[in-house]
């Protein structure tokens, strides 16, 4: 049986990789919603629609675990995908409270990068308010980002003055953590630290939800049993030049971590 890892589109990948890090034995399926990414910038119940219909599209395969590698799906869907599900279904939120303790630490802020539909809901606005006592936590939405990912786009001057423009409104020297709260957007990590201060510090959600998804599988054991490391790309679209899109995207997310 293989893990699912769901997103709208290819930045469920830097998720995937983290999982075949940490679970090299697993056999993964890899399926993104090409027929409607982006997810971002679209309303709410349109995308909980497209949600539904792409977990239902993984369940027809023998699935053991989903990971939602998306945080705008998470944050719209998860309650009701859990409710429904049988096997375990795991989330990602934008890594806000580790990012507050680390910038608290150091008495810097924290900006929080993600997609206007994350930024916008309650499970964003309980959470900062949960963990953000100080009121150091800044959000800016970066849907244009997404785009840019999706097309590949990876050329270091066009993303620089992309993210330039972006940041001119905020004093950088102010903060000490960015998170990456989509997760397509750690695929401009090194980009982004070449143009940040030196001391902010990036941080995102998937090391810690591999991490529980490890724990979920470890628990049940003993009917666990692990794979061989098969890794299969799929999408609502059935569209062979986004699969092959996801491969190169695969490669060069991969190429990308293991230079820096
Ligand atoms: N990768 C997604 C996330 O983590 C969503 C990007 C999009 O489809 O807008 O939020």
């Amino acid at each position: 049986m293989k893990i699912a890892v769901f997103d709208s589109g290819i930045g469920g990948i830097t998720v995937l990789t983290e999982a075949i890090r940490q679970l090299p034995q697993e056999d993964f399926l890899y399926f993104a919603d090409t027929l409607h990414v982006p997810y971002g910038t679209k309303p709410k119940q349109e995308v909980q629609g497209y949600i539904y219909d792409s977990i239902s599209m993984i369940l027809q395969e023998p699935i053991k675990a989903i990971i939602i590698a998306c945080n705008t799906a998470t944050s719209i869907a998860i309650s009701q995908l859990r409710a429904n599900s049988e096997i375990p279904i795991i989330g990602m939120e934008p890594a806000v409270k580790p990012a507050v303790e680390m910038s608290r630490s150091i008495g810097k802020r924290v900006l929080v990068l993600a997609t206007p539909l994350t930024l916008r809901e309650a499970k964003y606005h309980e959470l900062v308010q949960r963990v953000d006592d100080l009121s150091i936590v800044d959000s800016l939405p970066l849907p244009d980002l997404v785009e840019f990912c999706e097309a590949l786009q990876f050329d270091s001057e066009i993303i620089k003055t992309y993210f330039n423009k972006q940041f001119a409104a905020f004093d950088l020297s102010q903060y000490g953590t960015l998170v990456l709260g989509c997760t397509h957007f750690p695929f401009y990590k090194r980009i982004l630290s070449e143009i940040l201060p030196v001391h902010i510090k990036l941080i995102d959600g998937s090391q810690g939800t591999v991490r529980r998804l490890k724990e979920m599988l470890a628990a049940q054991a003993p009917q666990h049993e692990a794979g061989s490391g098969e890794i299969t790309f799929m999408c609502s679209g059935h569209n062979e030049s986004y699969t092959k899109k996801m491969r190169e995207a695969f490669k060069l997310y991969n190429e990308s971590i293991n230079t820096n």
